[in-house]
């Protein structure tokens, strides 16, 4: 779809814009913009202080000449035409408002340079600063793909950049933690990041041919870990065994795919490891109320099968990975103007999407914990 503004109506019902207050928003607006181009690699590089560049490149489909002159425009997207798709909508996209580019624009300087299959070159474009649009461009070479570059973040916000500069250390390790969970929600998406000039906070993740998310685990955290933990995958409705395929989702069906430390685990193998949590392959906060939730049902289950018999409530931060696929139009248009597990605006957003996801899609919070409970009995 060519990048367009959204009617006022959708603008005014979608209701919140994109608040970009810490580096690592950056980032994390550019990786899923990345995702929604279909790529299947992308590199992240910063400056070591986070703030003089940021520089996302992917592979995925590029950017349509025609739609330069709407980049960085406000509520301009290539992801949704009005209110009325976004129950199906919701789901297939990251982002759907056309706000992450146009706030980025308003507090640094954005240069894109990206090619489609059709062009035969690359083009290298600088956004107009707070308005959006092309204020020049020039031919470059370049494989198809984008790369986005942010110069300068919070440069006219003294006391932000203050701020970043001062917490820079920890956004770089939220970066490392949300690359982390992203390669265990898409466990095919090859990612990169590194410091420029600092080889010591080099990070990769190469997923191997057809990688699930066992492989992501044994890649991220090693053996020990992989070869403690089961792979389940089960239909919401587990008593149905005669459903067909689990892969092939019923209209009305979630679907829980989950590694988690199998009978007889070693505690010493998924201690301090994390819970990762996503939805439809969007990761959510493991500081999330409905994570912290979800946890608190896994508990006893871990104390049960530990094998050493220890009590597992003790275990700091124990490994369980959870992604929960919703049906197809699932989404509630009404209770929910976003995406679940899309951590944009303010803080409060994700906790009221992930319950609106539980409340609304799960219809109840029961619902979910017994799912989540019939997927540990079976
Ligand atoms: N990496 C990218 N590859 C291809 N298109 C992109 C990329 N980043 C941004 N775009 C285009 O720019 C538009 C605006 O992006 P953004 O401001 O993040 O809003 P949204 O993702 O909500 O549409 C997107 O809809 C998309 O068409
Ligand atoms: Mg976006």
């Amino acid at each position: 779809m060519p990048i367009s503004a959204l009617p006022q109506s959708t603008v005014r019902f979608l209701g919140s814009s994109v608040v970009i207050t810490k580096p690592c928003d950056v980032v994390k607006e550019l990786l899923d913009n990345a995702i929604d181009a279909g790529a299947s690699f992308v590199e992240i590089a910063i400056s070591p202080n986070y703030l003089d560049t940021i520089r996302v490149r992917d592979d995925g489909q590029g950017i349509d000449i025609e739609d330069f002159d709407a980049l960085g425009k406000r509520t301009h997207t290539s992801k949704l035409r009005a209110f009325d798709e976004l129950g199906s909508r919701a789901r297939e996209t990251l982002g759907f408002r056309g706000e992450a580019l146009a706030a980025m624009n308003c507090l640094a300087t954005i240069t894109v340079t990206t090619r489609t299959v059709k062009d035969v070159v690359a083009t290298r474009l600088q956004l107009k600063p707070k308005i959006g649009g092309v204020d020049n461009k020039q031919p470059v070479s370049a494989p198809v793909g984008t790369t986005v570059q942010i110069t300068k973040l919070f440069e006219t916000l003294p006391a932000r950049k203050q701020y970043s500069l001062k917490n820079s250390a920890k956004y770089i390790q939220s970066t490392k933690d949300l690359l982390k969970a992203c390669a265990l929600a898409r466990p095919d998406l090859r990612l990169s990041f590194k410091v420029l000039g600092e080889a010591t906070h080099c990070w990769s993740y190469a997923p191997v041919c057809a990688a699930g998310v066992k492989e992501a685990a044994l890649q991220l955290f090693g053996t020990t870990l992989a070869n403690n933990c089961v792979h389940v995958s089960r239909n919401s409705a587990c008593d149905q065994t005669t459903s067909p395929q689990l892969n092939q989702q019923l209209p009305e069906d979630f679907i829980l795919e989950a590694l988690i430390p199998k009978p007889g685990f070693e505690v010493r193998a998924v201690k301090g490891k994390g819970f990762y949590l996503s939805i439809d392959s969007r990761p959510i906060s493991s500081h999330d109320a409905m994570a912290k939730k979800i946890m608190a049902i896994y508990k006893p289950y871990l104390n049960q099968a530990a094998g050493t018999g220890e009590h597992c409530a003790s275990i700091p931060n124990p490994f369980v990975q959870l992604n929960i696929r919703c049906p197809p139009d699932s989404y509630d248009r009404r209770a929910s103007n976003q995406a679940p597990g899309n951590n944009k605006g303010s803080n409060s957003r994700p906790r009221e999407c992930a319950y609106t996801i539980v409340r609304t899609t799960l219809h109840t919070e029961r619902n979910l914990v017994s799912k989540i409970e019939d997927m540990q009995n079976c």
